[in-house]
């Protein structure tokens, strides 16, 4: 083989090498690597075939010559189209990276909605503010002054048993076990006229069908001067009218309970699901008892008042026409939902 054929050979090989490589890299950071070792002022055509091309003897040379630039046009010409490829390769990396499809089904995020408690409670607080009251709160942790001396209930009221309240400190402090001492420590604060309602958690040593251990009461207490049966009576038809509707009757029942007097039992008539009538029991209420206003500083020769309390629980199974009380308390969703 002649001295030229041997380099033309050795181009060709590089040639193909060479190309392969380029073919094959995978990143712009190594084609430019390829480019400087193949191309480069110091790279492999230049120092291997370039500069050599004096040894050869002149007549070889234009043909040597013209082989080295072919090749590095082909080179260069390779280089330029991988990297556009890489380019795109990229490009179109990212744009995958950025692709959302929009046709998936969203995961589904579940609405919450309020509890049936909660809703009876705004609607008898939105009654009650309609009427000019206030909405108070007290704490769930009271002492027995409020929650029994004030309100005038003597020692020997079953209420007070340890086995009916929940005493966190024997005689002393306890889980309040009705809303009424909100009524005392109102009337501690302020000076008649008094119209508010206090909404709260209240407790007892119940539990079935019908009773929780924790359960809801609203309390409402209405002071001033004059004030009679009647307005109390016109007060709970209001009330009555509006949460059950307009020709739902009550009645009042004599009653007793140590801080009223008189004390009544007020009954809604209630078709029950055969149709018939019944009276049911809604909540308690009476005339303010002047021992109280005693205990909280209140002349009682000159202010009367009116108090009502009543279960938040027993006003929303009755007008939703449940039957076990558990079920507001069990967190079950389908019961929820059922009521939406
Ligand atoms: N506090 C009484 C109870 O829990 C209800 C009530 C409140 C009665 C106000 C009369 C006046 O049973």
């Amino acid at each position: 083989m002649s001295a030229i054929q041997c380099v033309l050979d050795d181009l060709q090989q590089f040639h193909d090498q060479a190309l392969r490589k380029i073919q094959e890299s995978g990143s712009l950071k190594e084609l430019e690597e390829l480019r400087i070792l193949f191309l480069g002022k110091k790279g492999s055509l230049t120092t291997g075939f370039l500069k050599k091309l004096g040894q050869h003897p002149p007549e070889d040379r234009p043909v040597l010559g013209d082989s080295v630039n072919r090749v590095k046009e082909a080179l260069q010409e390779s280089l330029h189209n991988r990297i556009s490829v890489l380019k795109l390769n990229e490009e179109k990396k990212h744009e995958d990276s950025l692709w959302l499809d929009v046709t998936i089904p969203g995961a589904r995020r579940l609405i919450g909605m309020e509890h049936l408690m909660k809703r009876v409670q705004k609607e008898i607080e939105t009654l009650f503010i309609g009427l000019g009251y206030g909405v108070k709160e007290g704490p769930e942790i009271e002492d027995v002054f409020h929650n029994f001396e004030a309100l005038n209930t003597p020692q020997w009221h079953p209420v007070r048993d340890e086995n009916d309240s929940f005493y966190l400190l024997p005689d002393q402090i306890l889980l309040r076990t009705h809303t009424s001492p909100v009524q005392i420590r109102t009337m501690l604060q302020q000076s008649p006229p008094i119209a508010i309602i206090a909404p709260g958690r209240v407790y007892r040593s119940d539990y079935d069908a019908t009773h929780l251990p924790a359960f809801h009461q609203v309390e409402g207490l209405l002071v001033d001067q004059d004030i009679s049966v009647a307005h109390l009576i016109g007060t709970l038809e209001v009330f009555v009218r509006f949460m059950f509707g307009k020709e739902k009757k009550i009645r009042l029942r004599p009653s007793f309970f140590p801080f009223t007097e008189p004390s009544f039992e007020v009954d809604i008539l209630w078709e029950d699901k055969s149709g018939k009538s019944v009276w049911l029991e809604i909540m308690g209420c009476g005339m303010v008892d002047p021992h109280v206003f005693e205990a909280v500083g209140y002349d009682s020769e000159s202010f009367t008042g009116f108090a009502f309390g009543m279960g938040i629980e027993r006003v929303t199974m009755l007008k939703y026409g449940l039957t076990d009380i558990r079920d507001l308390v069990r967190g079950d969703l389908r019961f929820s939902r059922q009521n939406r």
